[in-house]
């Protein structure tokens, strides 16, 4: 099987069924796929890779060479499992913008940062409507089950990846699902590095020019009660070159919103057998998420699974 690439240019014409059913066998076979004609301006995308490397280098890069002396990366000889090799900032868009607090970024990487960022949330928002439809679940279902009191989080971590002299024992990323609900990702168009877990196996994520890749988080795979997986990826650095630069936007329910499997989507068997993902506030999610990222999401809604009952008489249930 093929890494899923699917072609939106014409969604919103004959072609809408086919597209809908790649979408569907990428969501329940990968947790990942790659979109191209998007509605994202190939020039736009152009400058937003121009700039934000033109950034790392100005910016990033030097600080970046320090910490891996400091930290003595360069001459690890064994494998290293507690720190990346990556330099990233993280922008946050919603719901308030960080961008104007962040020092180091010029006027005009900032203000193509904030369309990105809007150009981003509607791409997203798209998407969990065509998810919604392949699902049977109402236009605008998932959205609404992001929203909580203050609408979505979303925000771009910006990444970059510099060459790194031992990629086998230390990753870019090390593997991890992701732990909110759709991420988009706007990645090196020459560079490969990115992998996730297929049948065992770690597969490449091909770099493809304006393309966005796009995965599924821990709260989509709740809200369809695990008919959607959140899958493993991880980065590996390469060893010669420019650098890797990926620019992910993840696209998450807000800090109050709770998250529980949708009930059209429980079917009656999984329910007799207790197969039920767990109801808890997005906001316990993140803070549980946040000492474990690097470990498997199993034990994580298992956790969530033993406070489910909180989130019951909690008051924002009852709202
Ligand atoms: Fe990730």
């Amino acid at each position: 099987m093929e890494f899923p690439i699917i072609n939106l240019e014409k969604l919103n014409g004959e072609d809408r069924p086919s597209i809908l059913d790649k979408i569907k066998d990428a969501c329940e076979n990968w947790g990942f796929f790659e979109v191209l004609n998007h509605g994202i301006e190939p020039e736009f995308l152009d400058n937003v890779e121009k700039l934000t490397k033109q950034h790392y280098k100005k910016c990033m890069e030097q600080r970046f060479k320090e910490q891996v002396a400091t930290k003595g990366l360069n001459a690890v000889v064994t494998e290293v499992t507690d720190v990346d090799w990556e330099s990233t900032f993280f922008l946050r868009h919603l719901p308030i913008s960080n961008i104007a607090d962040l020092p180091d970024l010029t006027d005009d990487y900032k203000s193509v940062m904030k369309q990105f960022a809007s150009k981003l949330e509607k791409l997203a928002e798209l998407l969990l409507d065509l998810l919604c439809e392949n699902l049977s679940l109402p236009k605008g279902y998932l959205k609404n089950a992001f929203h909580g009191s203050n609408g979505p989080t979303f925000g771009t971590k910006v990444s970059n990846y510099p060459p790194c002299p031992k990629p086998d024992l230390i990753k870019g990323l090390r593997a991890h699902t992701d732990a909110g609900g759709i991420i988009l990702l706007f990645q090196d168009d020459k560079v490969s590095g990115l992998q996730l877990l297929k049948d065992g196996a770690w597969v490449d994520v091909p770099p493809l020019r304006h393309s966005i890749v796009v995965n599924i988080g821990d709260q989509l795979e709740v809200i369809t009660n695990g008919k959607y997986k959140s899958v493993l990826h991880r980065v590996v650095a390469q060893p010669e070159g420019e650098g890797r630069m990926s620019l992910a936007s993840f696209y998450n329910p807000g800090s109050d919103a709770v998250i529980f499997p949708a009930p059209s989507l429980v079917e009656k068997e999984a329910a007799e057998k207790n197969q039920i993902y767990p109801k808890f506030v997005f906001e316990d999610y993140m803070k549980l998420y946040a000492g474990l990222k690097f470990q498997a999401k199993e034990p994580r809604f298992e956790a969530m699974k033993a406070n489910d009952i909180d989130v019951k008489l909690g008051p924002i249930a009852t709202v």
